[in-house]
């Protein structure tokens, strides 16, 4: 039988569509919910036992504890990272959490090519200008990709697919992984060095490995004082790698010369929601967006119809085989560590 009760939180009407045209082949119950699944909303989920939560969603111990005394058996991530779930609790509590590992590379990879391309080439005021009717071009000096060292940081899926592209640029490419991945220095003029290496010599960096206890703030006033002078610094992975403040303190010393970032370490309370009618009280992030060579993205760089398309009917297989018992590829386990390709 395919049929278990979903919970989906943080659903918009757009994960409306993928997954209820996906789950044509599936026949669960899906049952919407708008909020963001926290310890105020767990209660929702009562006598539902699977809950399917998105990037911003709280799976803490609390919460978890919350929905295990509530029934759900199973937290089916929709999404590929799975920093906001407390893996050890859920153990514990006989949760199983399984995941969307990879639905498109592409689709994050390619939005990262276009913050370095919106950035370099500061298309963002040029097409405000051009609206404007004014055709200037001082302030619009741009700079050639060709021959610009990339530093990838974190060589997986995503990663890859990165180096890629800017190796079509004609850029020589640098990459830092603890887990290497032998594919990335088959790319031409690709090589891995160590950390320090890739920080000094890098005219772009672009960071694509998982947020980890171990990794959180990698982006912090060190690393940064070890770049070069006026860098181009690029996250679409996750906003705990990057320490804010220190990077505002770069970007006002001229360290970091242009900042893309389409995540945000306190985004759980800004990103997702239309806020225009409101004072947003993260003095933090009002002054990111105050700077003339920073670029910023609500979290959209999986959002094609490629991938939301892939999550839903990844997302539906996982529950189907969890309600089937058949092996779940897809699980994360308390120990994992996100570095086997
Ligand atoms: P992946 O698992 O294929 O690759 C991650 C790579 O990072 C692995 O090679 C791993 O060894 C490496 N890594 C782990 N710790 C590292 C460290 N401290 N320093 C450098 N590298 C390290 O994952 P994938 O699919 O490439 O995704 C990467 C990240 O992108 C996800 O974890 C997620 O946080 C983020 N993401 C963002 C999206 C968005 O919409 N902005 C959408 C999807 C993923």
């Amino acid at each position: 039988m395919f049929y278990m009760k979903v919970a989906i939180f943080s659903a918009k009407a757009y994960d409306r569509q993928s997954l209820e045209a996906a789950n044509s082949n599936h026949k669960h119950e899906l049952i919407f919910f708008e909020t963001q699944l926290n310890a105020r909303t767990a209660l929702l989920a009562k006598d539902i036992p699977v809950v399917c939560p998105f990037v911003n969603d709280e799976a803490s111990a609390e919460v978890l504890n919350m929905l295990a005394s509530n029934g759900t058996h199973l937290l089916a991530l929709r999404c590929a990272g799975f920093n906001n779930v407390a893996l050890q609790a859920a153990a514990e509590l006989g949760i199983t959490v399984v995941r969307v590992p990879a639905y498109s590379p592409y689709a994050v990879a390619e939005h990262t090519v276009a913050l370095v391309l919106m950035l370099n080439r500061k298309l963002y005021r040029a097409y405000n200008r051009v609206r404007d009717d004014n055709f200037a071009l001082e302030g619009l000096l741009g700079f050639d990709l060709h021959g610009c060292t990339v530093g990838v940081i974190g060589t997986g899926k995503i990663g890859m697919v990165f180096a890629q592209i800017m190796h079509g640029f004609g850029c020589n490419l640098l990459g830092y992984d603890p887990y290497p991945n032998p594919q990335f220095e088959t790319i031409g003029a690709a090589r891995y060095v160590e950390l320090p290496a890739l920080l000094a010599n890098a005219d772009v960096i672009s960071l694509h490995s998982p947020l980890t206890p171990e990794n959180h703030y990698l982006i912090n006033a060190e690393t940064i004082a070890q770049m070069k002078p006026g860098v181009m610094l690029i996250n679409t992975s996750r906003g705990g790698l990057l320490d804010t403040k220190a990077v505002i303190a770069g970007l006002k010393a001229s360290q970091i010369g242009y900042l893309g970032i389409d995540v945000y370490e306190q985004e759980a309370a800004l990103f997702a929601e239309d806020l225009s009618n409101t004072i947003i009280q993260d003095d933090d992030f009002q002054l990111l967006k105050s700077f003339p060579n920073v670029v910023i993205t609500a979290h959209q760089a999986f959002f094609t119809q490629n991938a939301l398309q892939a999550i839903a009917e990844t997302t539906l297989t996982n529950i189907t085989d969890f309600e089937q018992g058949r092996v779940l590829t897809n699980q994360v386990k308390a120990l994992e560590r996100v570095g086997i390709h």
